[in-house]
């Protein structure tokens, strides 16, 4: 399981938006992070309680007990940094954070504001007082806005929007009910867990340095212990058991070396800081089918999610499809593993069908599913 990005929620008054963000942590809509604590500018804000009564550690740094924003602001930090948060939300925060602030927490700060952006923005416009000059400009529209906070206010990057009419018989409390329930309190939890996600999508480990080597007979103690530590429902039923280095010095001298010897096939390990941690293979089938290739390839789990094997799966096919005179390459994946489809589907092959003979081993169900890719022209 993946982590959670850490959430820190500001707030100032009744905390109705931050209720929204709780249930929709409760109801699986915010699922990429977590609320970890809730800061409130003003003591006994009610935010406060709703915070309490979900098991969310509630801190106040009352703004108007600090002699200056600087003290507040550092307040501030000293409790996200207690909690490790990594994102902040403001929900109904009411005051103009500063430039060192923003910019110390670039791109990872967003406020709702209640008015479609640009208009009703910027200083002076919060809470009711945005609804008030709404309604005096006599808009037939309003809604709310979440956008990412900068050192401008209400100037940063728009990241959700959604309208909402404005009636006749408003008053600004009317006008901001409506807005909070058909706006803001869905907008925020889906805007909040779309930031999670690309953050948790940046943290993802990237692909590590490897290359793609011809097989040597000097590789056959790393390739038979390489296949030791893969689980055997992944080889195929043909391959020794228990594979010793010997099976590993045949398969070398008489697949790999003799296939790209005599253009049947290309063979390679799959090498991490100077050691074969896999293989990957395109060979040639023969007769009636012999313009089609078939991709095999194994990794040690260690090395599995980090992207290796697709990338090594796209470098082999293009090798393959200019050394070997094919025009197809065919994989075959039992329907469970689906780390291997994933291989073939992000290396560009396309599923072309389920066979017939499926079968069933261990009281699980594998069904025998055929990708292929096309060479290019
Ligand atoms: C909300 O309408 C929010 O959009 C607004 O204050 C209200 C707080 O309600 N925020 C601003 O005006 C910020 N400029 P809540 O405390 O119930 O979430």
């Amino acid at each position: 399981m993946q982590k959670k990005v850490k959430i820190a929620v500001l707030v100032s008054g009744g905390g109705t938006n931050l209720q929204a963000l709780i249930d929709a942590q409760s109801s699986g809509i915010l699922v990429s992070g977590e609320i970890v604590c809730v800061i409130s500018s003003k003591a006994g804000a009610y935010a406060l309680e709703r915070a309490k009564k979900a098991g969310i550690d509630a801190v106040t740094v009352s703004r108007k007990d600090c002699r200056d924003l600087a003290e507040f602001e550092a307040g501030i930090i000293a409790a996200l940094e207690e909690h490790k948060a990594e994102i902040i939300i403001l929900a109904g925060f009411m005051s103009i954070l500063s430039e060192d602030f923003t910019r110390r927490y670039a791109n990872r700060i967003i406020n709702v504001h209640p008015a479609l952006i640009p208009s009703f923005c910027g200083k002076g416009y919060y809470g009711l007082k945005v609804h008030e000059e709404a309604l005096k400009k006599g808009v037939k529209v309003s809604g709310a806005t979440v956008h990412l906070v900068n050192e401008i206010c209400d100037g940063g990057e728009i990241l959700a929007q959604k309208a909402v009419e404005v009636k006749d018989s408003d008053t600004p409390e009317t006008l901001q009910r409506r807005i909070m329930e058909q706006a803001e309190w869905k907008l925020l939890p889906e805007a909040a867990e779309k930031l999670c996600r690309r953050i948790l999508n940046e943290k993802k480990p990237e692909t590590p340095s490897f290359t793609l080597r011809k097989w040597e007979l000097s590789d056959a103690k790393a390739l038979a212990e390489s296949i030791g530590k893969i689980d055997r429902k992944y080889l195929s039923e043909r391959m020794p058991d228990p594979y010793t280095e010997k099976d590993a010095e045949w398969f070398i001298t008489e697949m790999a070396q003799k296939g790209e010897a005599e253009n049947t096939g290309v063979f390679c390990g799959i090498v991490v800081d100077g050691k074969a941690v896999g293989n990957i293979s395109v060979e040639k089938l023969s007769g009636l089918r012999s313009n089609v290739g078939v991709i095999g390839y194994y990794l040690i789990p260690e090395f599995y999610g980090r992207g290796i094997m697709t990338a090594a799966a796209k470098m082999i096919c293009a090798e393959a499809f200019e050394k070997l005179d094919i025009s197809r390459i065919e994989g075959t994946v039992f329907e469970p593993n689906i780390g291997s489809r994933r291989v073939l589907e992000k290396a560009g092959f396309e599923l072309e069908g389920v066979l017939k003979n499926s079968f069933c081993k261990n009281g699980k169900l594998y069904n025998e599913c055929i990708y292929g890719l096309v060479k290019g022209d």
